[in-house]
């Protein structure tokens, strides 16, 4: 039975991923989720596969060298699939260091382990062992308003603390892969959305904010352009990668879904209004004048655009979600789990907010 290793399984796109493989390979996997439960970390997210007898969850942190040596030494792990990260934009304009020390000191932790853990004596690697490092559009930088993609060999331009930190951990990758023909992959995919999200990420947080009747902050004109890809698609796409790709190759993830932040906002407004239904006192103010617009954010990007070309001709991936229903389907999942938000957005969810919206909302 092949062994995964996960690290970050708690986050948003973590909790797919597993509930995304278990529902696909059953029980001829396993897999070990290594998170240290930050505030982004719930094991809310995994609470309907945590007692399978092929999950296991170990709470630690990537930057522990001797608790990741202790899980290799004590598991054959064949596959390597790394989520863990800090990954919200404006959090790294507010505190960059522990991007730093957990996207480039974590990775690097991690990259160590395996490669002690699967090097022969002759300097080559175990058969089949494959490490796949999750990482995003947002380090080749940003796009004009009126063209222009993403292409794997687009040079790396990072503008925010969190995308260079992603950088330096692709390209620490990348160096084990020419050094060592270290077995390895590195996916960089546009702006996930869908179940799990934390709500400090635009659409959970439009979602949250406007059944609560409190105000849509768009930061600066609302029309810079993300390129949103439904959360099952990404995680497809890795597990695609690392049973077609080419190893050492590195592969753009994305769906030709380039939106405006206005748009997504109205389309959620939209959405939310078809499937509350006419006596739910919500719906009263589930409008568009709930639209705010802030004060930007430092360094904003303007546009991502990713070109899927690579892993659609290779690997045969595409999307299969459509962003209308992609939407539909996350808000449904809100609504059927009103708890899972109550619970995300008690206690220090209301500091950070307060921190981050106060001022710019006032
Ligand atoms: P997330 O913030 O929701 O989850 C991150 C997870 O990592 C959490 O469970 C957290 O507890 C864990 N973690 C953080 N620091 C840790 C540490 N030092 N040790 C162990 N665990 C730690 O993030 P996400 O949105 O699920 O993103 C997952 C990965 O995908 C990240 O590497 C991110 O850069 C990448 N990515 C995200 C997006 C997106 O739109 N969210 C898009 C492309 C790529
Ligand atoms: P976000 O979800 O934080 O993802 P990223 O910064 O990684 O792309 O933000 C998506 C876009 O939405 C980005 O252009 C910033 C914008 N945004 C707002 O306009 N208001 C908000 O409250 C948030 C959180 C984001």
């Amino acid at each position: 039975m092949r062994t995964y290793l996960v690290t970050g399984g708690a986050g948003f796109i973590g909790s797919n991923y597993i509930h995304y493989m278990f529902r696909k390979y059953d029980n001829e996997i396993r897999i070990i989720n290594v998170d240290a439960l930050t505030y982004a970390g719930n094991l809310e997210n995994l609470a309907d596969i945590e007692n399978r007898d092929n999950y296991t969850f170990v709470k630690a942190n990537i930057c522990d060298r001797e608790a990741i040596d202790k899980i290799f030494a004590e598991n054959d792990i064949d596959r390597v699939v790394h989520f863990a990260a800090e990954s919200h934009v404006d959090r790294s304009i507010v505190n960059p260091e522990i991007f730093v020390q957990t996207n480039v000191l974590g990775t690097a932790t991690m990259l160590n382990a395996a490669k002690k853990a699967w090097e022969l004596p002759d300097g080559t690697f175990k058969e089949g062992k494959k490490f796949l490092h999750v990482s995003t559009d947002e380090v080749y930088g940003s796009l004009p308003e009126d063209g222009g993609y993403f292409y794997e060999t687009t040079p790396y331009a990072p503008h925010s603390p969190y995308s260079a930190s992603k950088a330096g951990s692709d390209m620490l990758v990348r160096a084990y892969m020419d050094t060592y023909k270290f077995p390895a992959n590195i996916t960089n995919c546009s702006n996930n959305y869908g179940p799990y999200q934390f709500p400090e990420k635009l659409i959970p947080l439009t979602i949250n904010n406007a059944l609560a009747g409190k105000k849509l902050p768009i930061y600066g004109d609302g029309k810079n352009v993300r390129d949103w890809l439904y959360v099952d698609d990404h995680a497809k796409a890795i597990d695609m990668v690392q049973e077609k790709g080419k190893l050492f190759e590195t592969y753009n993830v994305g769906g030709h879904n380039e939106k405006q932040n206005i748009e997504i906002v109205k389309t959620i407004i939209e959405v939310l209004r078809e499937e509350l239904s006419d006596d739910d006192p919500r719906k009263a103010h589930v409008t568009e004048d709930l639209i705010t617009y802030v004060e930007d954010r430092k360094g904003h990007d303007r546009r991502y655009a990713i070109a899927p070309d690579k892993i659609k001709a290779e690997i045969g991936w595409e999307p299969e979600t459509m962003f209308k229903e992609g939407i539909r389907k996350t808000i449904k999942w809100f609504f059927e789990n009103e708890e899972w938000m109550k619970n995300v957005t008690s206690g220090d969810y209301q500091k950070y907010y307060e921190g981050m919206y106060s001022k710019k909302l006032s």
